[in-house]
């Protein structure tokens, strides 16, 4: 059987030796000269309704059969894919989306690199392999964070003009959120996520569907400070919406990229509580936040809003911040831990038992907050 491993594996392999961190993955292989009846009878398993695609009797590895693929209508589904035993690995690796995604190696290791995938991967320049890379809008967003993944990469010039061709005539529209919102996590996984946003915007793909969105430096700085510190892709999506006025704006963008419901509900309690948590100094500014954010039913999620703050917000905790950090920390196990049943039993009205709960958590606050002060 003709086979060879193709795709993210090769590339990554080849980056590897170069020194680069890309570590090799999940190998994808290529089979020419089958048909899924022979391959059956070899025992592959086959998988999924649209590729040609089979699972190996021992390694469970995908391999699929070499294809051509014809777009017969805009979007992600109008696609006739002709699998046979006839389509050479040189048709193949012509309908992929980049030339270093487009490089075959033989199983005795042997590289098969017809349209200069090595040279590419070598001058680091992302690049399409045929016109053929037009027929799939994803790759847009594939090229995008590949940016954000080798920000050492740079994209050539000829399909920065073809993006920019697709985005205009429409054929970008056609994606469905769910796509874009898989490949911007991806994307904001990566390194460098603002070199994502750099090509999204340049190829106008960005102002198409999110002009109310403005991706300023604000915006930049926030998300370049998410990868220093680790924070996770959930928070990182908050910083997408930096530059919005308000919650209203960022739940309608989170929603309509179809983001989880813990992220759109992280993000916009952030920016409900932006101001007084940048400028988080006392007791009571800690009482609003707390109160803004639910602190008391969502206590798991007022951490992470605090670690966002500490993390993202550093100039406003300025040299005090571990101190700080401390003490708001305090407040917030004292807000909680009021024992309202306990209040409530001291008051003989039921209709001030509400506000009596509430003088006696802002009392727990002010004095966690003097307590710890100077610790
Ligand atoms: N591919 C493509 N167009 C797409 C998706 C995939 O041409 N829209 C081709 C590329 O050759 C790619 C290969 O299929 O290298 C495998 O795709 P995939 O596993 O999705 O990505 P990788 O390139 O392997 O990258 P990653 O490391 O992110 O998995």
């Amino acid at each position: 059987m003709q086979t060879y491993i193709v795709g993210g594996f090769v590339r990554d392999l080849l980056l590897s030796a170069e020194g680069s961190a890309a570590r090799p993955n999940d190998r994808d292989w290529v089979v020419v000269g089958e048909t899924p009846e022979s391959m059956i009878r070899r025992g592959f398993k086959p998988v999924g309704e649209d590729f040609p695609v089979f699972l190996h009797p021992k390694t469970h590895e995908e391999y699929a059969l070499a294809r051509t693929e014809r777009k017969t209508a805009p979007g992600y589904h109008g696609f006739v894919f002709h699998a046979a035993a006839d389509v050479t690995l040189e048709e193949d690796l012509k309908r992929r989306d980049l030339t270093v995604n487009a490089i075959a190696m033989t199983e005795s290791g042997d590289f098969i690199d017809p349209y200069g995938g090595m040279r590419d991967l070598k001058a680091h320049v992302l690049r399409h392999v045929s016109d053929a890379f037009a027929e799939d809008p994803v790759r847009i967003l594939r090229l995008a964070r590949f940016a954000a993944r080798f920000p050492s990469f740079s994209v050539a010039p000829e399909t920065m003009a073809l993006m920019r061709q697709m985005v205009e005539s429409g054929e970008a529209d056609a994606l469905v959120p769910e796509r874009v919102l898989a490949e911007l996590a991806k994307g904001l996984a990566c390194p460098v996520p603002s070199r994502m946003l750099d090509v999204l915007e340049a190829c106008g793909f960005w102002m198409r569907r999110y002009a109310d969105i403005p991706l300023g430096s604000a915006t930049r700085q926030a998300l370049h400070r998410c990868i220093l510190s680790g924070l996770p892709v959930s928070m990182r999506f908050a910083a997408l919406t930096t530059e919005l006025a308000d919650e209203r704006h960022v739940k309608a963008f989170l929603t309509s990229i179809r983001a989880s419901a813990d992220t759109v509900s992280f993000a916009e309690t952030l920016k409900r509580i932006e101001v007084p948590l940048k400028r988080l100094a006392s007791a009571e500014d800690a009482v609003e936040v707390f109160l803004k954010a639910d602190a008391l039913r969502r206590r798991d999620r007022m951490m992470l809003l605090l670690e966002y703050g500490s993390r993202v917000f550093p100039e406003t905790l300025g040299s005090q911040a571990k101190q700080l950090q401390r003490r708001i920390e305090a407040a917030l196990e004292a807000w909680c831990s009021v024992n309202a049943g306990a209040v409530a039993k001291t008051q003989t009205n039921p209709r001030d038992i509400a506000s009596a709960v509430l003088n006696a958590r802002c009392d727990a606050v002010r004095a966690a907050w003097q307590a710890s002060e100077g610790s």
